[in-house]
């Protein structure tokens, strides 16, 4: 009786967790480098990472060779983009996390957009919760680009 309760156990948690994930910090789940993240967490766009090349052709195609999910809306939770030819992998500071590409839009990614500055006072934007995070190098060039601030 003992072994059958644990084999539905291990077969159910395989049935809600497709994609075998660990547990990862702030309650968040992760999978060979991709964090998927359990709630909304606090992000902003993260300055110095022009100069930051992606493995193939682009950010988002990396992003969605390393999730095996498809883009499919901006990731920030006040945005309502859907739109997959204006989704690239934008790269984000995630409170707690570090630096991540995630899918967001040419306007939420746009280097003027103040929405999506580090806020000194802690009203950042939200991630929404299940987003998938690729984390991703923190270069010589996001330490030392100037921080735009709101
Ligand atoms: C795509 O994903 C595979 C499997 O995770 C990995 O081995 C490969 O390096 C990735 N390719 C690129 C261009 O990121
Ligand atoms: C955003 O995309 C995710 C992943 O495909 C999906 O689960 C979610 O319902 C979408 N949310 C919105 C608000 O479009
Ligand atoms: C996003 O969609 C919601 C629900 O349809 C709506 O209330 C909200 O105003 C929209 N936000 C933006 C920024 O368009
Ligand atoms: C926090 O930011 C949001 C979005 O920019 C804004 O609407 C809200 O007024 C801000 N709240 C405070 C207390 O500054
Ligand atoms: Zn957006």
């Amino acid at each position: 009786m003992k072994m059958l309760w644990s084999a539905l156990v291990a077969l159910s948690s395989i049935q809600c967790n497709a994609k075998n994930f660990a547990a990862f910090s702030h309650g968040n789940v992760e999978r060979g480098g991709i964090i998927q993240i359990q709630k909304r967490m606090q992000a902003w766009n993260i300055d110095g990472s022009s100069s930051h090349r992606p493995k193939s052709s682009s950010h988002i195609k990396d992003w969605e060779n390393a999730t095996g999910s498809l883009r499919n809306n901006c990731s920030f939770e006040d945005c309502n983009c859907t739109d997959p030819s204006s989704l690239v992998g934008g790269h984000v500071r995630v409170l707690g996390i570090g630096v991540c590409i995630v899918p967001i839009c040419r306007r939420c990614n746009y280097f003027r957009n103040s929405l999506r500055f580090q806020d000194t006072n802690g009203n950042n934007s939200y991630l929404r919760a299940y987003s998938e995070l690729m984390k991703t190098d923190f270069t010589m060039d996001m330490k030392n680009a100037p921080r735009r601030l709101k």
